[in-house]
């Protein structure tokens, strides 16, 4: 979660790091803090609680030259936010700065006699003192001792005091990225600290040792082996991960949408039909299962339900859900006839991957549907489909929700055809009714200022309700938490029938309700279900496609769709949905991109 670079070369390594931490910003932002090489060789840490912004005050009128050094933004995990707790760590001659958590801490404390020496509370500084006393001289030996002992997770960057301009790194699950440029070496717990200086890098492996000079990047296997990882290529620059002119992140992402959503499609379409061809993945894996299991955490799900809602009456085999850190303790029925599809946007989610792994071990396929290129998931599964987002940085995932729709929907055509539940006519129907959808968010992003005008009654509430029925129901579990997370009003999905079921008791008119009602044949019921809010004095806003014929009086404010076919609904309504979110937070003054206690990639359990 948290964000991780080191930099050796001839250009200032101060200011590299600083911007560096800057773009990393999202993946956590408690506190901050680097470690520079200094004065030939004495490592200065300078760190604060807070933002990169904060930090940057700090190290204002630093003037020492320096071309060494490695920074770190926190997600706290062990330890409260204090300076103390922000890394970099140092213990003797080891400075530190780790992503993960080591979970076996408490026993290398008590193991080293670390306990008059810790001035954090944090697993980081217990890893630095261990390192510390494993230390001879040889960092590689040191650092093959060093992980021995570890258990847990983690990405961590090294510098030892008597090896000034070399900068060490290991990792277990924790990502991280490397390359060599002309500019120096740079090493990043994600890409987009890289591509400023360069477009060709390499995901550094698990358990082996990477050691970066100012002149080359060198991979060594924990027996001293030197290994050569592949060199991958990113197909998108630094203005991707830029705000270009939109006020927040999130507001630029929104936007990007129809041109994600044509990336993933497009490439995808062979006769009017979607083909898997390109991305290795055979009908065999669709003809085969007997069972489909989706396994994600969050907005990701969020894209699993809408795909279950489809799939399950389309192709009559069994579809489940399941909340990724849940999956494993459900003890889930897995067999080598089970296909289990999973969703990240970062493809480092660890409750993900430990879910892919667990129903790989089982003996399931693993499909997974992934952003990042070269990710953990994306590397562990059996067959991917990446979907074309570019970079997310804004922490509430919009671009990656519908892109994961997207080829989730691709998915869905794909099986139906190849298990002869849709014709080659009705698949490329299905087709064409998926592009439809970009014309139609493009329509929902051009009446943003209406939106804007319609929150304002939201934001005057502490909470909020979503109700809508099967798929429905699927979008406003998206809805609810993106207003929450980033507006922090309290927001709760239901099923629109099962309001009356106990939490109708909770509708007044200080609640407002979101209804969505797009499926034209629960349509009526949906609509007596808002009936019965507006009868308890609820504030609703009634979304339904343009054609549905609602009462106009039956909600205070009704925001049409453009009628694209009901099993696509999703696509437009995620626009609105996003927005309402977008606003509530901008009007209630918050920090839209970087909300509070939140990070965009969940590397922690
Ligand atoms: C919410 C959000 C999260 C992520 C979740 C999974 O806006 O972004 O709920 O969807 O943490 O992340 P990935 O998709 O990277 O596995």
């Amino acid at each position: 979660m948290c964000g991780i670079i080191g930099y050796t070369g001839p250009l200032s390594a101060r200011k590299i790091l600083l911007e560096g931490l800057s773009q990393l910003e999202y993946r956590g932002y408690d506190s901050a803090g680097i470690a520079c090489v200094e004065d030939g060789a004495a490592v200065r840490v300078t760190k604060t609680t807070g933002k990169v912004a904060e930090l940057k005050k700090l190290c204002q009128n630093d003037r020492e030259e320096t071309h060494c050094g490695i920074g770190h933004t926190r997600w706290a995990t062990h330890g409260g936010v204090t300076r103390e707790n922000a890394h970099p760590h140092q213990a003797g001659r080891v400075t530190l700065i780790h992503n993960g958590i080591i979970e076996n801490y408490h026993q290398l404390t008590k193991e080293y006699h670390l306990e008059g020496k810790l001035v954090s509370q944090t697993d980081s500084e217990v890893a630095a003192w261990v390192l510390d006393s494993l230390y001879d001289g040889d960092p590689k030996a040191a650092i093959r001792r060093f992980v021995e002992k570890l258990e847990g997770s983690y990405g961590f960057c090294i510098l030892f005091a008597d090896r000034p301009g070399e900068i060490y790194a290991i990792r277990r699950v924790s990502p991280l990225v490397a390359a060599y440029t002309r500019a120096g070496s740079i090493i990043a717990s994600d890409l987009t600290a890289l591509i400023p200086y360069t477009k060709k890098y390499m995901v550094v492996p698990e358990d082996q040792i990477v050691k970066l000079t100012p002149y080359q990047v060198r991979v060594f296997d924990l027996d001293g082996r030197e290994t050569q990882p592949e060199i991958l290529e990113v197909n998108w620059d630094t203005d991707a991960a830029m705000k270009n002119g939109f006020p927040h992140f999130m507001l630029k992402e929104i936007h990007e949408q129809p041109e994600a959503l044509k990336n993933t499609i497009l490439p995808r379409i062979s006769k009017g039909m979607p083909d898997f061809s390109d991305d290795g993945i055979p009908d065999e894996v669709f003809k085969q299962c007997s069972q489909v299991h989706i396994v994600a955490c969050g907005t990701a799900m969020h894209a699993g339900m809408v795909a279950r809602a489809l799939m399950e009456p389309l192709l009559r085999v069994p579809v489940s859900v399941s909340i990724a850190s849940e999956f494993r303790y459900e003890d889930p029925l897995i067999d080598e006839k089970t296909l289990t599809i999973i969703i990240s946007q970062s493809g480092e989610t660890i409750d993900t991957l430990a879910a892919m792994r667990l129903a790989k071990e089982a003996g399931s396929k693993t499909l997974a549907v992934v952003n990042v290129k070269g990710s953990t998931i994306a590397r562990e599964s059996d067959f991917v489909l990446y979907t074309h987002a570019g970079p997310e940085i804004a922490v509430a995932s919009t671009k990656a929700y519908s892109v994961q729709l997207a080829a989730l929907y691709l998915i869905i055509c794909r099986m139906a055809y190849v298990r002869g539940k849709m014709s080659g006519e009705e698949s490329a129907a299905f087709v064409k009714d998926l592009l439809d959808v970009i014309p139609a968010m493009e329509a929902m992003i051009r009446r943003k200022e209406e939106i804007r005008q319609m929150v304002r009654p939201l934001v005057e509430k502490p909470d909020a309700f979503f109700i809508g029925r099967n798929l429905d129901y699927a979008f406003s579990l998206e809805g609810a938490l993106k207003l929450k997370e980033i507006s922090y009003i309290h927001a709760d999905a239901y099923a629109a029938g099962e309001l009356k079921h106990g939490t109708i008791a909770l509708i007044s008119d200080e609640v407002p309700v979101i209804a969505i009602a797009t499926q034209e044949r629960i349509f009526a019921k949906s609509i007596s279900n808002v009936r019965e809010v507006k009868a308890r004095g609820a504030y609703v806003i009634l979304i339904t496609k343009e054609s549905a014929q609602a009462d106009e009086n039956l909600a205070d404010v009704h925001i049409h769709i453009p009628d694209v076919h009901d099993r696509f609904t999703v696509f437009p309504i995620a626009v609105v949905l996003q927005l309402i979110a977008y606003y509530a937070s901008l009007l209630k003054g918050l920090d839209v991109d970087q909300p509070r206690n939140l990070a965009k990639s969940v590397t922690v359990e």
